[in-house]
């Protein structure tokens, strides 16, 4: 485990991505190219659109005119100021080659990662040869999520790949680190994170070619995602925090999903022993539940199928009010798993046991009556959820 410090296709949507989704074995099928069309990112999405060079002599008595913004944490100097001098000159003279606030400074002098020692060469040097990337700052960021989030009605699957990579941790070991994304075992091989690595991550692939590990990491990139496909969907606005760390193979990651992801087809005692363990009570687990407002289950992946309400890209607390008020028949799906329907929505069932326990009905009827008292608590467990074991994180990126 090792990671105990933690810290051409007409219909675009994920669901059709899905249904042409290669099997885990064979996955990447073709590594240069995308399995799955996404939209173009802030800055252009080839590394020659978006990456550019910059060449400044210093000369006696001219001041440089680059604002930079300097954070230890980050990898990149955004430009925050060009406020004349030979910054302004090169702008005037490389019209093609202008630099922008909001583009960042990714290597000076052939330093790159070490932002303490690339200012230091910026103040020092007398010429500054910079590469630079358009548009790369924590606001194009989430303005490239939203547009994602939006065109490929992918929220409910970006919420599901961070709860996957945070759910593994057990109280002692498993916390966020994107494991999912390395291919040959581990968590990227677990049955229960089916879908995750083949539709979830190459949908962000376009995003995590142009701001990771540069601007963050990969499991940060997660748990924004989610966060932005939540507000995207309607639901509350969850602060998000940083500094997770990546594993680089996917035997530091968790090597066995067994009593650390729930199975749909078990009971409150099942709930129980899964999330208890990762510090959370009752209420948490029926606040945590009400994620289910949003996405669906897909046959080839979990065996369950169909979607929890009939608006599965609107987060509020209709999931709640369905449970309590629909009248569900239980049914037996292809895969031969057991489910309930209620017209063409499905409930597993860990999701009617939410109403049959008495511990967790109690709160189960509070978020039906009350949308806020949801968002509320969803936010609370939601924002540990996502931090499960990674120590002090940072507010901003
Ligand atoms: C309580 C125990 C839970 C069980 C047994 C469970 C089980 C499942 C299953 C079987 C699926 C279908 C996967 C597929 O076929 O694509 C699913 C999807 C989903 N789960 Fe859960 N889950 C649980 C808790 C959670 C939690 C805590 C969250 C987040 C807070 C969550 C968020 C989601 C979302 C958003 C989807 C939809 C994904 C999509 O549409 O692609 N689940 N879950």
């Amino acid at each position: 485990m090792g990671n105990t410090q933690c810290c051409k296709s007409v219909d675009t949507s994920p669901d059709a991505a899905a249904e042409a989704m290669p099997t885990l074995e064979s996955w990447p099928a073709n590594p240069g190219k995308p399995l799955i069309e996404v939209p173009a990112v802030s800055g252009g999405n080839s590394p020659q659109e978006r990456m550019y060079k910059v060449s400044l002599v210093k000369t006696e008595g001219q001041k440089l005119g680059l604002d930079v913004d300097y954070m230890a944490e980050r990898s990149v100097l955004p430009i925050l100021v060009i406020s004349g001098g030979i910054a302004e000159q090169w702008n005037r003279s490389h019209p093609e080659r202008k630099m922008n606030t909001g583009d960042s400074i990714v290597e000076v002098n052939g330093i790159r990662g070490n932002v303490a020692l690339m200012l230091e060469k910026c103040k020092v040097d007398a010429t500054l040869e910079l590469t630079i990337c358009k548009c790369l700052t924590y606001g194009h960021l989430v303005a490239d999520l939203e547009k994602l989030i939006s065109i490929k009605g992918c929220g409910p699957i970006m919420v599901r790949l961070s709860w996957h990579d945070a759910g593994v941790f057990n109280g002692v070991d498993g916390c966020p680190n994107a494991a999912m994304r390395l291919a040959g075992g581990g968590e990227y091989a677990f049955g229960a994170n089916a879908g995750l690595p083949q539709v979830a991550i190459p949908l962000l692939q376009a995003i995590s070619d142009k701001y990771v590990p540069r601007l963050i990491s990969h499991s940060d990139l997660w748990a924004l995602a989610a966060n932005v496909a939540i507000k995207v969907m309607g639901g509350p606005d969850i602060v998000t925090h940083f500094g997770r760390f990546d594993v680089q193979a996917h035997s530091e990651g968790v090597q066995s999903a067994a009593g650390r992801l729930p199975d749909g087809d078990k009971d409150a005692k099942h709930l129980r022993e899964i999330f208890y363990p990762k510090g959370f009570t009752d209420k948490d687990i029926v606040a945590l539940s009400g994620a289910h407002t949003v996405g669906a289950c897909h046959g080839e992946r979990s065996g369950f199928e169909g979607p929890w309400t009939d608006d599965k890209l609107k987060f509020d607390n209709t999931y709640f009010k369905d449970l309590l008020n629909k009248k569900w028949t239980m049914e037996t799906v292809k895969s031969g798993n057991k489910q309930y329907r209620s017209g063409k929505t499905m409930m597993l069932t860990t999701d009617m046991c939410l109403i049959e326990d008495p511990k967790f009905k109690e709160y189960a009827v509070q978020y039906a009556n009350d949308q806020n008292a949801f968002f509320e608590d969803f936010k609370e467990a939601w924002v540990r959820l996502q931090e499960l074991g990674c120590g002090q994180l940072r507010d901003i990126l």
